[in-house]
């Protein structure tokens, strides 16, 4: 498994190059970023493929509360009922269905569903439903060719 490599996001697949590279700027913009860390470093290790090498995962790693909305009532571990570690989004353009529990193949839904009571994503998600249809289509052309 470690020695698999990444998924190689498309320069111009869906939507063109320009709307692609639109979209991930507005992507840190509006404050997907925030969560979905666009880019990690690896740390120090023997194997020298794996060596100080940037990993593009779009995501901290962290769990955050996001909301009644996503709520599963389950705690596990140290994450409560309404907590969920950041879905990396690499790979993002080979899935079918979206969210922890698959409940939508609609990818803008996917984006909404992160807003709802008490949700850390909250603002970014106004940010995003702000944006002009062009804009969003950016974004979802973005993440559709990671
Ligand atoms: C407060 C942190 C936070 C912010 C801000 C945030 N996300 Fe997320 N995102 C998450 C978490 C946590 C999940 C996993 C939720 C789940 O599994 O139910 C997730 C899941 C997703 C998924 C589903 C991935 C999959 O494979 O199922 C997409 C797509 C996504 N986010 C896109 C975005 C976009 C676009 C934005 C900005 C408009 C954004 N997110 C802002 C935390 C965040």
């Amino acid at each position: 498994m470690r020695f698999l490599d990444a998924p190689q996001p498309s320069p111009d697949s869906p939507g063109g190059a320009t709307s692609i590279a639109n979209g991930r700027q507005k992507f840190v913009d509006v404050g997907c970023a925030l969560c979905h860390t666009p880019s990690f470093k690896t740390g120090n290790s023997a194997v020298a493929a794996l060596n100080n090498k940037p990993v593009n995962l779009f995501s901290d790693l962290l769990v955050h509360d996001m909301g009644d909305g996503l709520a599963d009532g389950v705690s596990q571990g140290e994450a409560g009922p309404r907590e969920f570690r950041t879905a990396p989004l690499w790979g993002l353009g080979q899935r079918i269905f979206f969210l922890h529990d698959g409940r939508t193949a609609n990818l803008e839904r996917a984006i909404r569903e992160h807003a709802s009571n008490g949700s850390e994503a909250n603002g970014v998600i106004a940010n995003f439903n702000n944006l002009g249809e062009g804009r969003k289509q950016d974004i979802l052309n973005f993440l559709r060719s990671l």
